[in-house]
C-alpha cells in the first residue's frame, strides 16, 4: 500500500530506472542510493529542497551524504567554481588554491599541522593507513565494528551485521588478517582485543555514521588516546562526516581529544566536488616530503586530480564561511530541536524508539535500548522501513530504509524540523505501528 502510493507519484523515476538497469549493475552507481522498488531520480536541488523528475518537491535531510552543510547550490561556492572553470579546472601543475585549502584546514583543525588533498574519503583513508604503517613500521591496524571508512580493502571489514560475513567478495585473507576488529565505546574490550598485537594504528569514526549516528563517549575517546600512546600506535580519526560539521575543528574540537592523523572528505570539496584529504602531526606527515627523502624512504601519496583547483577553491570558499563559526550555532540547534522533539513524540506515543546523534547529526533507532554500538543498533527493521516510506511519501528524504539518518544544513529552518516532527507524529498514528 505504502509502496503503491510511491509508485503512483514517481512514474518518471520508474521509467529512468528501467533504462538504468540496462546499463548499470542494479541500475545504480552506488547500492546505497537504491531502495525498493526503485529510487527517485533527482533533477535539481536548492537550499534544503530537492526536486525529482516527477516534479515532487522534497525536504532533504540526506544532504548529499551529509556533505552539503550550507544547503544545496550555495551561491559563494557556485560562483567560485564557475570562475575557476573558466580559468582551468584541471591544470596539472601547482596552483595557489591547494595552498589556501591546506592553510585553512590547518587553522581550523587543532591536530592538523600539515595536510594533503585526495579525491575521496576512501582514498584519504587508504593513504592515512599507509602513512601510519610507514611511520610506526608495523603492519597490523585496528578498526571498529560497524564503522565505515569507504571501500578500501584494509578497512572494508565488519561494516554491517552480520559482522562475521565479509562486506564484499574479493577481499583477500592476507589483507583481512592484518585488520583487527574492536568493540565501539568499550575501552576494556579494546584493551583485551589488542593485547599482544603490534598495531600501526587504531582508526575510528568519532560518531559512527552509517550505522546510525552513534557518538563515541568522551571518556572512551580519551581512553583510546592514552591506549594508543601506551602501545605506540597512531590514533586516526576518520572525520569524513564529522569534519567541519560538528564544529569548525570537527569531532576533535568537540571532544577535546586530538588524533595523530585526521581523514577528511565531503565538506572539504565545497560539498559538491569529489574530495578527500588527510593531515596530522608534522613528524608523521613529513614522511610525504619528497624534498627530504628518496622515494623508497617515503610514504607515497599523489594522483592526477588530487588537490585540483576546482575542488580546492570550492573547498576553500566553503571553509572560509565555516571558519567564522556562526553556522554551528544554527545547525546544532536544529539537531537538538529534532532530537528532543522526536524523543518526545516517541515517548508520548509509547513507541519503543531512540534518537542518537550530536550537533546537527541524528538518527532514529527502533530499538529497546539507546544504542551504543552496531549490535545494539539492530532494531525493528519493518518499522524502520515503514517510517522511511512514510517520510518519502510525505516529501521528506533521509537515508535509508533500514535506518533513518538526518543531517540538516544551514539552509534548513525550524519549520523544516517541525515538519519532520509532525509527519513523524502522523506516522505513529497509523494503524500498523
Ligand atoms: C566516515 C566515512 N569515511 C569514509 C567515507 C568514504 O568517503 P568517499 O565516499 O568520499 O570515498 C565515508 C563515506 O560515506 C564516510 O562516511
Amino acid at each position: 500500500m505504502i509502496q503503491e502510493l510511491y509508485k503512483l507519484r514517481t512514474q518518471n523515476s520508474w521509467t529512468l530506472y528501467e533504462e538504468a538497469k540496462k546499463f548499470l549493475p542494479g541500475g545504480v552507481t552506488y547500492a546505497i542510493k537504491y531502495w525498493e522498488p526503485y529510487p527517485i531520480y533527482v533533477f535539481k536541488a536548492k537550499g534544503s529542497r530537492i526536486w525529482d523528475v516527477d516534479e515532487n518537491e522534497y525536504l532533504d535531510f540526506w544532504m548529499g551524504h551529509t556533505a552539503i552543510i550550507m544547503g544545496h547550490a550555495y551561491e559563494p561556492v557556485i560562483r567560485a567554481a564557475k570562475e575557476q572553470l573558466e580559468l582551468g579546472a584541471h591544470l596539472g601543475f601547482c596552483h595557489e588554491w591547494e595552498i589556501r585549502l591546506a592553510e585553512i584546514v590547518t587553522r581550523m583543525v587543532p591536530s592538523v599541522k600539515l595536510f594533503r588533498a585526495t579525491n575521496s574519503g576512501t582514498e584519504a583513508n587508504m593513504y592515512g593507513i599507509r602513512l601510519a604503517r610507514a611511520y610506526t613500521k608495523k603492519n597490523k591496524i585496528a578498526k571498529f565494528e560497524g564503522h565505515w571508512h569507504g571501500g578500501y580493502d584494509a578497512l572494508h571489514k565488519a561494516v554491517n551485521p552480520p559482522l562475521n560475513k565479509p562486506p564484499s567478495l574479493g577481499l583477500t585473507d592476507c589483507v583481512m588478517n592484518d585488520t583487527i576488529l574492536l568493540p565501539f565505546n568499550d575501552l576494556e574490550g579494546v584493551r583485551q582485543r589488542i593485547k599482544g598485537e603490534k598495531l600501526a594504528c587504531i582508526i575510528l569514526e568519532p560518531v559512527m555514521g552509517s550505522n546510525g549516528m552513534i557518538p563515541a563517549d568522551r571518556e572512551f575517546l580519551k581512553g583510546l588516546r592514552e591506549l594508543c600512546d601506551e602501545v605506540n600506535a597512531l590514533l586516526i580519526f576518520d572525520e569524513v562526516v564529522t569534519g567541519f560539521r560538528l564544529a569548525k575543528g570537527g569531532a576533535q574540537e568537540y571532544y577535546g581529544v586530538l588524533p595523530d592523523i585526521t581523514v577528511f572528505g565531503k565538506i572539504l570539496g565545497g560539498g559538491i566536488f569529489p574530495a578527500g584529504g588527510f593531515g596530522g602531526r608534522e613528524d608523521v606527515m613529513e614522511l610525504l616530503d619528497q624534498t627530504k627523502r628518496k622515494h623508497y624512504e617515503m610514504s607515497f601519496h599523489g594522483g592526477t586530480y588530487a588537490g585540483n583547483p576546482l575542488t580546492a577553491r570550492a573547498g576553500y570558499t566553503l571553509l572560509s564561511e565555516l571558519i567564522k563559526g556562526e553556522v554551528y550555532l544554527k545547525i546544532n540547534a536544529l539537531g537538538e530541536k529534532a532530537r528532543k522533539g522526536l524523543e518526545d513524540i516517541f515517548s508520548r506515543n509509547k513507541v519503543v524508539a531512540h534518537v542518537t546523534g550530536v550537533g546537527s547529526l541524528f538518527a532514529v533507532h527502533f530499538t529497546k535500548e539507546k544504542p551504543k554500538d552496531v549490535i545494539s543498533a539492530i532494531g525493528d527493521t519493518k518499522l524502520a522501513k515503514d517510517y522511511f516510506y512514510f517520510l518519502l511519501n510525505n516529501n521528506i528524504l533521509c537515508m535509508k530504509p533500514s535506518k533513518q539518518v538526518f543531517a540538516p544544513s544551514a539552509a534548513h529552518s525550524e519549520e523544516d524540523i517541525e515538519c519532520l516532527l509532525s509527519v513523524t507524529e502522523e506516522f505513529l498514528g497509523q494503524a500498523s505501528v
